[in-house]
């Protein structure tokens, strides 16, 4: 069976552009694939410095995966850091991995050009992220656009450490659904824990009418017809079937339909789309026995094969290891 591997860091709190773009593929492909799924909380150390975030933030987007349909039974869910043949493997990684690869870096590109002194750990993020990947023989990858490039480095490093020292890895394939590529935010932009602008799942109800009713709108009179193109309906869309969502377009176009209207339906779609999701989530954060165990068998889990290849690959690399 094929695998499917993807992590997600714990940088903030999980958002509708994470589900759609990344959890809800991760959960159609338990069933065709061996998965693997985690928090990537050595990642979130390249910008979180805040400890008890850090711990919150790594434990909730636990409880969001298991409360959306990730299966234990199923796939293995687990923490970046119970597993530390990542960072083994990363240092094996960085010897054969350009300087110039990494400064091509999208995300450490941005981060230098807004003038933001970036330390190593941004600059190598990409390798750390080849090692999630690269140590458990990973197929296919199902993420949002914006890792693309990271997949690509990943392929890149696996076929230059094969080329120095045999076909040890297996080269991955992104998992990239256009439809859901780049979930926009309430402002228009890519939506992202690092902006400002997310709607998230499990918000409290009070706080997600507030991230919806803050997506940005023009000042269009009410009575006026509007554009159906808008950052209300561009969101509607993934909650609504065709016909609801050609009908709110239609009432825009239309005139006499206001946003805020649109944004109050949008509110009702969204609670009722995890309404399930958000009752199990609840039952979960009464039992946290049960989420430790989860996450003590993933580990398990993950480290039996991620010893394995460590194994292979220290040896490969001439390092005597197997002691
Ligand atoms: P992260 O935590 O930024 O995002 C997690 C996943 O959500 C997707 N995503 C989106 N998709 C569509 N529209 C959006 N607005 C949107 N925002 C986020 C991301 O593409 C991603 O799939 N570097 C990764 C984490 C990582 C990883 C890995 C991923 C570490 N190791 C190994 C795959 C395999 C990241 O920062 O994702």
């Amino acid at each position: 069976m094929k695998r499917s591997l993807s992590g997600i860091q714990p940088s903030g709190i999980l958002h509708i552009g994470n589900y759609f773009g990344a959890i809800k593929q991760f959960v159609e492909n338990q069933d065709k694939y061996e998965g693997f799924y985690f928090v990537v909380d050595y990642h979130a150390l390249t910008s979180l410095k805040d400890p008890k975030a850090l711990r919150e933030n790594t434990y909730n987007a636990i409880l969001d995966f298991l409360a959306l349909g990730l299966d234990p039974e199923k796939s293995t869910i687990f923490v970046q850091s119970d597993v530390p043949e990542h960072t083994e493997l990363m240092w094996l990684l960085l010897n054969v991995t350009p300087v110039g690869l990494l400064e091509r870096g999208v995300s450490y590109k941005d981060k230098v050009a807004k003038g933001i002194s970036a330390n190593a750990g941004l600059l190598t993020y990409p390798v750390l992220q080849a090692a999630d990947i690269l140590l458990y023989d990973t197929n296919i990858v199902p993420v949002g656009k914006d890792q693309k490039q990271h997949i690509e480095f990943a392929r890149d490093i696996a076929v230059k450490f094969n080329e120095t020292y045999g076909e040890v890895f297996t080269l991955p394939e992104p998992q990239i659904l256009e439809s859901v590529a780049v979930i926009p935010g309430t402002d228009g932009q890519k939506m992202s824990k690092s902006y400002n602008n997310t709607i998230q799942m499990f918000a409290s109800k009070g706080q997600l009418k507030k991230q919806i009713m803050s997506i940005v709108t023009d000042s269009t009179p009410l009575e006026e017809p509007k554009n159906p193109e808008n950052n209300v309906t561009k969101i509607y869309e993934l909650f609504a079937s065709e016909e609801e969502l050609a009908a709110m377009k239609e009432k825009f176009a239309a005139g006499g339909y206001g946003y805020g209207h649109a944004k109050k339906e949008l509110l009702n779609k969204v609670l009722e789309y995890f309404g399930e999701a958000r009752t199990r989530r609840e039952e979960l954060a009464k039992n946290p026995e049960y989420v430790e165990e989860v996450l003590r068998k993933g580990a398990e889990k993950a480290r039996t094969l991620a010893i394995a290849k460590i194994k292979e690959v220290k040896k490969a690399a001439g390092l005597l290891g197997d002691v």
